[in-house]
């Protein structure tokens, strides 16, 4: 039996837990080798013992640079980035949001959700043109929907659909760039935005989660980050090879609500 993925070199971004770590298992088990960038020290630690980790700020220049050189020199070279960072701001309406923290707040979620990506794509765009690579960036059903995320949040998941139209156009032929727009997900890490004081709280740990999103969607599943990686193992691979400024919908149908 062949991987979908069988010898593929992959760097995915925000890797320590959730939606990033399924993804790195799905990718190695499909036959990838697969290096991470991730911020969090003990989960850096955990990835570690597996995969080449570097240790930094997704938000920043010199993090990405240095994690397409890690898995370039670790593997010769680069064929799938994947960006799974992210923020939350825990459903905030713009009438709750303090006028005085809105600047901040903005900065903030907008560096996490946006910009991550923005310089992840940029720093591994000479590896990606050599290999004829393909990216994969992450949205939400926030990135379609209100209601499911405050107005920072679901602004700044529009602004990712925006990447992907514009990077899809801008690097082809050479690079695919799609998406996947994960609905509500179970045993994630999903944190609040530190310039609101939401940092300590993670999303994965609201009570009654999984029968809460089970509820809420025409399938009745409370997705986890192992059903969405499949999405993205797929947008990786050459079965997409047709399929660019794309998106899948892994979110229990929410768009026939
Ligand atoms: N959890 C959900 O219900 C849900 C639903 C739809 C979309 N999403 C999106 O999926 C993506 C992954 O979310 P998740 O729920 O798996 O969350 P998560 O917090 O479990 O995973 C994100 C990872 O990125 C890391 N990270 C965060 N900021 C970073 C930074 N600046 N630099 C480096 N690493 C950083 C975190 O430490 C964590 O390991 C996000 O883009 C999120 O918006 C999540």
């Amino acid at each position: 039996m062949t991987g979908w993925l069988d010898g593929r070199r992959a760097l995915v971004v925000g890797a320590g837990s959730g939606i990033g770590r399924a993804v790195v298992d799905a990718f190695r088990a499909e036959g990838a080798r697969v290096a991470a960038l991730e911020r969090d020290e003990a989960k850096c630690r955990a990835l570690g013992a597996e995969i080449p980790v570097v240790r930094g700020d997704a938000t920043t220049r010199a993090a990405n640079e240095e994690a397409v050189a890690a898995a370039v020199s670790a593997f010769g070279g680069l064929d799938v980035l994947v960006n799974c960072v992210g923020v939350f701001d825990f459903y905030r309406g713009l009438g709750e949001l303090p006028a005085d923290g809105l600047d901040e707040a903005f900065d903030e979620m907008f560096a996490v959700n946006v910009k991550s990506q923005l310089h992840a794509v940029k720093a591994a765009l000479p590896a990606l043109r050599e290999s004829g690579g393909a990216v994969v960036l992450t949205e939400s059903t926030s990135a379609y929907h209100p209601g499911r995320g405050g107005v920072l949040y679901v602004s700044s998941k529009f602004a990712v659909r925006g990447l992907v139209t514009a990077l899809a156009h801008e690097l082809a032929p050479g690079i695919r760039v799609n998406a996947v727009a994960p609905g509500g997900t179970v045993g994630t890490d999903l944190r609040g935005l530190r310039s609101l004081g939401l940092d300590t709280r993670s999303l994965g740990a609201a009570p009654n989660r999984e029968a809460e999103l089970a509820a809420r969607v025409p399938l009745r599943v409370a997705l986890s980050g192992a059903d969405h990686a499949w999405s993205y193992v797929f947008l990786a691979s050459d079965r997409s090879r047709a399929i660019t400024g794309g998106v899948v919908h892994s979110d229990g149908g929410i768009a026939v609500a």
